[in-house]
């Protein structure tokens, strides 16, 4: 029976090395993921977009060892602001597999070609807190066309919340396990973006402006040791993942809220230096910080946070530690973001 595959992958640049690259990883993918034999395959035909001058990418199908089939390359028809430097292929096929078993492939950002096959995809990135991981996780969000989901303004917008219904009883831990337990149905936590910002709402308020401060940080680690709040925000976390490719950032999302990310990072940097970004931090934002007051407090957070019973912070055992102390934002996010392509993500 004879059927058809499709697929598609972007090139980084306009080099000879990187269409052969790309073009070598998505036929690979298609004869694995299909399990496809050299002699089965009829013929492959390829499209390049107009920006792709350098080689034939039937080359790379030569280079693979598929001799026999028939191959041939065309310009895509260009439509305007259509995806760039992208190559597609269609796979004619002698199968024994049913045209709807076939798993056509989508790579790298060819995959908002087919968003109704397309996997969400994600990343966790893990640390204490003031290791960078917010500012790192937003650009490599948006480098790589992910949704930024920063979980620790979630415990924030909670804790901001529940402080206003208890006040002092949150370090009361029945109390507060008494609250969550008779009231989280009725609270509602959850996020959108506006020009590629994060917005936090806690039943519809937006809280975004009012949790970025050391108290709401500190009552945010007071509530996330309690089980019962952090069952209730990882399936939220959980939620948006399946939904949506993600960076996620936090102190569980490699161990506990998306164990099976394909990438994991466990972002650290000494705490002096940790406590003077969070000081550079607050006085851009025209607070009177004091800077010993805020490395005490990491240091008090940190043990806090790597000390609860429940999802302690803790690196997974397949995460790839990066100390930042030393490093600016764009070589981790560069380094981050290698690592990702390399993935195929
Ligand atoms: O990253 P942050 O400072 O905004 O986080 C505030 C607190 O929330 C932090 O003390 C620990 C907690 N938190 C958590 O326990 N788990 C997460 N996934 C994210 C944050």
């Amino acid at each position: 029976m004879m059927i058809s595959i499709r697929g598609a992958n972007t090139v980084e640049e306009n080099t000879r090395e990187a269409i052969l690259d790309s073009t070598k990883e998505l036929l690979q993918e298609i004869i694995n993921a299909n399990e496809l034999e050299a002699s089965q395959i009829i013929s492959v035909f390829f499209t390049a977009t107009k920006d792709l001058t350098k080689v034939y990418p039937a080359v790379a199908a030569r280079d693979l060892g598929l001799t026999d089939c028939s191959l041939i390359c065309c310009q895509e028809m260009y439509v305007e602001d259509s995806l760039k430097q992208c190559i597609r292929v269609l796979f004619h096929v002698n199968g024994t597999k049913e045209q709807k078993e076939i798993q056509h492939i989508y790579l790298g950002g060819a995959k908002v070609l087919r968003p109704d096959i397309a996997k969400p995809l994600s990343i966790a990135i893990d640390g204490p807190a003031g290791a960078g991981k917010s500012t790192i996780a937003k650009a490599l969000a948006q480098k790589l066309n992910f949704i930024y989901v920063d979980t620790g303004a979630m415990y924030r917008a909670l804790g901001y919340y529940i402080y206003h219904q208890i006040n002092d009883d949150i370090y009361d831990e029945e109390k507060l396990s008494q609250y969550i337990q008779n009231y989280l149905d009725q609270i509602h936590v959850s996020i959108d973006y506006e020009n590629g910002q994060q917005l936090i709402f806690v039943c519809d308020e937006n809280v975004t402006s009012n949790i970025r401060t050391q108290e709401i940080g500190h009552i945010a680690s007071i509530i996330s040791a309690n089980k019962y709040v952090r069952l209730f925000l990882v399936k939220e976390q959980q939620n948006l993942a399946k939904i949506k490719s993600v960076v996620m950032d936090g102190r569980d999302i490699g161990t506990h809220v998306l164990p099976d990310a394909p990438l994991k990072i466990f972002l650290t940097a000494s705490v002096k230096i940790r406590a003077l970004r969070r000081f550079n931090e607050l006085r851009e934002k025209n607070q009177t910080p004091h800077l010993e007051t805020i490395q005490k407090e990491i240091e008090e957070r940190d043990y806090r946070d790597m000390h609860r019973e429940f999802a302690p912070l803790e690196q997974a055992s397949d995460a790839i530690v990066i100390d930042t102390s030393e490093m600016s934002i764009d070589e981790v996010v560069t380094s981050i973001y290698e690592r990702a392509k390399k993935l195929g993500l």
